[in-house]
């Protein structure tokens, strides 16, 4: 089997990852923040060790300002909905996931005012275009880091310096970058950043989080949810204290420690390397895939402007049968139709059957694309 559905979730995981699941379980198994006794406070290591790598890892100095959620659509939502207010102006890009477009038409049905600036069809966007649309009374701009669709990346260092100017704050959806490209929150300018922990953090699903740069005031941010913290508890009003202001209710234990123990694997072996090896993998898929007369790729086909996430077309033929036929007779998982993000396909020009897309993952090598090649060539021609 060669697995290229990583974008969707990475597989397999590193060993290291399930085990630190189950020791946390078997070890440190008590409700962390809630009793006082040795397992409780065990679990309560456990998170906030996590919560410290997460910190580090994306270059904010205060842990505290890492919010636990169940995953990036969760994460998102919190951000969303807790900065926008009826009369607020935010914007975006046409080539978000639905984690993004879904929450903000709604908050545009609340009376949130809503301009999307449109990328090309290589999924690009031009900070010329996206600063036109940006303007003193804009609260909030939220933007994925790249497409999840083609892999292309998305000028966020010269967005975020836009969106200072206008006195507006940037939520980046990381849901596709973090663990491959290295992400410096205070370097790069971005407020507020969403991930998941069970793409390229090695992590399992089930956990994500919001980090809140150390700059950024946080009593701006309304809860998602209210409830049990473990915290103040003689008080019925939520606390104002961080993370429990954004984090009521029993935490994921399990899979936070699987987080941990997935950033660990990717600091021990350099995020750089992973990202050399993701662009040779890429390079490699588009090089092969171009060389096929019938094949119609998306995006800007260039691995220094992307993330490894290949999309296509075959002239002729249904993406679902290409996806079926690639599993069934080659064994070549992908993942084919829209993505979760049909602006991102109206934007490429593929909607509405979609593309296939193909994803691979620190584990895949290049035997495996190199049989993915050939598969697919045999899939195309007949
Ligand atoms: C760009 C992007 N944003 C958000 C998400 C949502 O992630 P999750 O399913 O973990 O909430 C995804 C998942 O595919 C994604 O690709």
């Amino acid at each position: 089997m060669i697995y290229l559905d990583n974008a969707a979730t990475s597989w397999p995981k590193p060993p290291e990852v399930p085990k630190a699941m189950t020791d946390a379980l078997e070890r440190a198994g008590g409700n962390p923040g809630r009793s006082g006794h040795r397992l409780s406070i065990a679990a309560a290591r456990v998170i906030y060790d996590t919560r410290e790598e997460i910190a580090r890892f994306f270059g904010i100095s205060n842990p505290l300002r890492v919010i636990f959620t169940g995953n990036a659509t969760h994460a998102i939502n919190l951000a969303l909905k807790g900065i926008l207010k009826p009369g607020d102006h935010v914007v975006t890009s046409s080539i978000e996931h639905n984690a993004v477009m879904r929450p903000l038409r709604s908050l545009e049905k609340q009376g949130v005012r809503l301009s999307i600036v449109p990328c090309a069809p290589d999924g690009s966007l031009d900070p010329g275009d996206f600063a036109k649309a940006v303007n003193p009374g804009t609260r909030l701009v939220v933007m994925t880091h790249v497409s999840n669709v083609v892999g292309t990346l998305l000028p966020i260092t010269e967005v975020a310096s836009i969106v200072h100017q206008a006195g507006a704050l940037l939520l980046v959806d990381a849901a596709q970058t973090a663990g491959v490209i290295p992400i410096d929150m205070p370097a790069t300018g971005i407020d507020l950043l969403a991930f998941n922990g069970h793409k390229e953090l090695q992590g399992p699903p089930g956990i994500g989080g919001l980090v809140i740069a150390d700059n950024v005031d946080a009593s701006q941010i309304d809860p998602l949810i209210r409830g049990g913290t473990g915290s103040r508890s003689e008080s019925e009003e939520q606390p104002d204290d961080l993370p429990d202001k954004f984090e009521s209710g029993t935490a994921n234990l399990a899979g936070i420690a699987g987080l941990g123990a997935g950033l660990k694997w990717i600091t021990d072996r350099g995020i750089d390397e992973i990202g050399e090896h993701m662009k040779k993998l890429s390079q490699v898929l588009i090089e092969g895939l171009s060389a096929l007369p019938e094949v119609k790729l998306y995006g800007t086909l260039d691995p220094e402007r992307s993330v490894a996430i290949v999309s296509f077309t075959v002239i002729g033929k249904q993406v679902s049968e290409i996806g079926l036929r690639l599993d069934e007779e080659y064994g070549v998982l992908s993942r084919v139709g829209l993505h979760c993000a049909p602006a991102a396909h109206k934007t490429i020009g593929s909607f509405p059957e979609g593309t296939v897309r193909l994803a691979p993952g620190v584990f895949t090598t290049m035997d495996d694309i190199q049989e993915a090649i050939q598969a697919i060539s045999r899939v195309v021609r007949s």
